[in-house]
């Protein structure tokens, strides 16, 4: 058959490459500037989208994943999203292992896109929408189980560095070139840290004089060292109050900003208000964040964040209530 150009073979070439968009209404008031990454558009609706893929690939080259092999990982629902697309089109059966705190709309997206999902209990007084650390152990713990039981190969977001690799080739070259290479700040709201530690590098390489930050929940900023006080959040995604996170690079962190519920909510709704970007918690705490920054140390400076997800995954949850 004739190629046409511009036509991609399936749905995993259509991840990645988002658009760049400044956040001139939000920024209205400050000096400097905002801009986002629209990870929403991808085929899962979020960034997990490109870890998926990466992970999967890097598997099948090393020979760690067989072909028709089934495929297991810990999800918050993005990722699990992501590797139910990427395995859906590739042939491995994939088993998606949940928290039954994540929003309902996750879980039935990825059974929608083929995946078997495994809804697994909170800790006893840990509320549905505050996912804590302890309740994503329970999950670490049936997640370990279903692969020793299927001899499945697990897509251990947390380990490999098909994590770090999907943000350090393809998302921090993509806002380099989209930006023109002229970011002076960088934060991002951390849950594996993948994506703080694949933009960082690509940034810090690009640019030295860049610099990165951690955005962690109030109450639960355990990377800058601060006591976990309120571990049931509900900035989903991230926040586990886990100290070790594996493919940071611990060097590359400039420091640490802390977001409450209230203000990556309300920042969640003017995204949605002012700039017609419909997307989730995360991604308000990131631009609240970025927003503290060109507030105090980074006046008149260009900050970049990511839109991690879409306003479509917490249509259960009261965020869009008001
Ligand atoms: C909505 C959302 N935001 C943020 C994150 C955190 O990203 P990372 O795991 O790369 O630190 C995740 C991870 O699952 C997510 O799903």
């Amino acid at each position: 058959m004739t190629s046409i150009s511009g036509l991609l073979p399936s749905a995993i070439e259509a991840i990645g490459n988002t658009p760049l968009v400044e956040l001139s209404r939000i920024a209205r008031a400050i000096d400097g500037r905002i801009l986002a990454k629209l990870e929403y558009l991808n085929p899962g609706y979020s960034k997990k989208d490109r870890i998926a893929r990466q992970i999967i690939e890097d598997a099948e080259a090393s020979g760690g994943l067989k072909p028709g092999q089934t495929v297991v990982e810990l999800t918050s629902g993005n990722t699990g999203t992501g590797l139910a697309i990427v395995c859906g089109i590739k042939g491995y059966p994939f088993v998606a292992v949940m928290s039954k705190g994540n929003s309902i709309e996750r879980a039935r997206m990825m059974s929608a896109l083929g995946a078997e999902v495994i809804l697994v209990d909170q800790q006893p007084g840990s509320a549905p929408g505050q996912v804590s650390g302890a309740d994503l152990e329970l999950v670490e713990q049936e997640t370990i189980k279903i692969v020793r039981e299927r001899q499945a190969f697990r897509a251990d977001q947390f380990r490999l560095q098909g994590n770090f690799r999907a943000h350090y080739l393809n998302t921090g070259p993509e806002i380099i070139r989209q930006s023109g290479g002229k970011i002076d700040v960088f934060c991002d709201f951390a849950g594996t840290g993948g994506t703080f530690a694949g933009c960082a590098a690509a940034l810090k390489e690009h640019n030295p004089q860049t610099k990165c930050f951690i955005v962690e929940p109030e109450g639960a900023a355990i990377l800058a060292g601060g006591a976990v006080t309120y571990p049931n959040h509900r900035i989903q995604g991230g926040g586990y109050a886990m100290a070790n996170l594996p493919l940071l690079i611990r060097d590359h962190i400039d420091g640490y900003l802390k977001v409450s519920d209230a203000r990556a909510i309300e920042m969640t709704r003017r995204l949605a208000r002012e700039e017609g970007i419909f997307a989730g918690f995360s991604s308000g705490a990131n631009v609240a964040a970025a927003m503290d920054l060109l507030q105090t140390s980074f006046k008149n400076k260009t900050a970049v964040v990511l839109i991690c997800d879409s306003g479509l995954k917490y249509l259960s949850t009261d965020l869009w209530e008001k």
